[in-house]
């Protein structure tokens, strides 16, 4: 079967495709956000630690463990650590199966607002329009989110139908720049707003005394869902890597461009913000808000030719939470595909197919359908595993943040770090060249010790202090 499975063109078609699905929705609608809410400078500090002290020695182990097995998330544990690492090859399919059937709700979303400011740039932003009424308006009406989110789901299979050259490295690499694009322009313009001096402060300037513990552990949690981590997403692309295909340099360029533009991405929306007298008090109730409610307004009040760059915008959401579905979907596919042998039409359409079913209750679960919108698991167990969430979303939302990434993210360290041999992994990271400690001995000391302590520490607050991270 080896023979048949994908492979990337070349370094570049892995580092376009798996920063593709790297950055998201992550990094456009969750940071920005958790940094606003943590307090900045400081906040941002720690996750850039945390970037480089545990999600890129994961990203290394991910890619490596997917590059030497050739195989998706549960053959590749398997051969790499042995049989019973299936388990948390499978616990990974299950994440991507249930964090792409919420994720999709959001990404449609940014269809809707796509639509509404090509709308406003056509014919003029209507003064009045009460944008938390707008948001409520199309999150509450079913049909329409159905429509939305089937609409994402067709763009993410079609995608994924086509395959790993065809399909996913194609999009990546056309959508990628255009993506860099928008961005750049994006950013120049928030820069010569007025806030956007304050806004640098703000991102930039540490201030410790902003900072709570629990804000550590969530920059950690953040960590692992901005870089596509603890779920099988990297080993799946990292199989479909030749040998000849270097996993150091793909692992820092990806950690790297995330990291960027993040950062960006939050320059851009503070900038934007802190040029509006009173914007700050109304930003902070919630993650929605700032993207989906804030922002459309500001476009079209505050940012210079932000009628043309608007729309442009949420172009770029929309761009952004492709890469990342299709490589939600990739992995539940592939294992379909490795596992049991399905041909790959075959193999996405019946998982892109059964995703969309829970899909579904995602999409009614922001007021269409009482029940599913108020859906609760009451007690201690509701309390633990879904902090309290009220409706089918935000309890799948806090379930896969806060206990499947990190227990996943975990698995891996001791899978790479404790079960594979020195030599297996040495092996695949240096590539024939002199080990040395800075090659090597690095990985190796980070993946065996900082990496799974940090992370059992989230996972220990999650668990016995109830920190929620989602
Ligand atoms: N990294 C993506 C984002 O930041 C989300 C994602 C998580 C995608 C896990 C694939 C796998 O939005």
């Amino acid at each position: 079967m080896d023979g048949q499975r994908g492979n990337w063109s070349s370094n570049m078609g892995l580092i376009l495709a798996a920063t593709g699905s790297a950055i998201g929705l992550g990094n456009l609608w969750k940071f920005p956000f958790i940094t606003w809410e943590n307090g900045g400078g400081a906040f941002v500090l720690v996750y850039l630690i945390c970037i480089a002290a545990v999600g890129l020695p994961i990203m290394m182990a991910e890619l490596l463990i997917g590059r030497k097995t050739q195989k998706s998330a549960v053959g590749a544990l398997k051969d790499a650590a042995g049989p019973m690492w299936g388990i948390v090859g499978a616990w990974g399919v299950l994440c991507g199966f249930i964090l792409l059937s919420y994720y999709t709700v959001i990404a449609g979303w940014s269809l809707f607002y796509f639509s509404k400011s090509f709308g406003w740039m056509v014919s003029g932003f209507p003064s009045g329009m009460a944008m938390g009424d707008l948001f409520g308006e199309q999150s509450s009406n079913g049909a329409l989110q159905l429509g939305l989110s089937f609409g994402f789901s067709i763009a993410t299979v079609s995608v994924v139908y086509l395959g790993v050259q065809k399909g996913i490295e194609r999009i990546a690499r056309t959508f990628l720049p255009v993506l860099g694009v928008i961005l750049v322009l994006l950013l120049f313009s928030a820069l010569r707003m007025s806030g956007s001096g304050e806004a640098l402060v703000f991102i930039f300037q540490p201030n410790f005394n902003e900072l709570e513990p629990v804000a550590i552990l969530e920059a950690l949690g953040h960590s692992f869902f901005t870089l596509s981590l603890g779920m099988g997403c990297m080993v799946t692309y990292g199989s479909y890597i030749s040998k000849t295909q270097s996993v150091v340099k793909a692992s820092a360029t990806i950690v790297l461009l995330d990291t960027l533009i993040a950062l960006i991405a939050t320059v851009i929306m503070f900038s934007v913000i802190f040029s509006v007298p009173g914007m700050e008090e109304q930003v902070g109730g919630s993650t929605v808000g700032m993207l989906f409610i804030s922002l459309p307004e500001l476009f079209f009040t505050e940012v210079p030719l932000g009628r043309f760059l608007g729309p442009l915008f949420y172009v770029l959401v929309a761009l952004a939470a492709l890469t990342s579905t299709i490589s939600l979907l990739e992995v539940v596919t592939s294992y379909v595909i490795d596992e049991h042998g399905l041909a790959r039409q075959k193999a996405t359409l019946m998982c892109g197919g059964t995703v969309f079913i829970f899909t579904i209750l995602a999409a009614i679960s922001f007021g269409a359908v009482s029940g599913v919108s108020n859906l609760v698991v009451p007690g201690a167990i509701g309390e633990t595993l879904f902090g309290g969430k009220i409706g089918w979303f935000s309890m799948a939302d806090h379930f896969v943040s806060n206990w499947m990434l990190p227990t996943g993210g975990f698995a891996v360290t001791i899978a790479a770090g404790w079960f594979m041999t020195r030599e297996d992994t040495m092996n695949e990271l240096v590539d024939g060249t002199q080990p040395s400690w800075f090659r090597y001995g690095a990985w190796r000391f980070f993946i065996r010790f900082v990496a799974p302590t940090a992370i059992a520490a989230i996972i220990i607050a999650v668990m016995i202090f109830g920190v929620d991270f989602s």
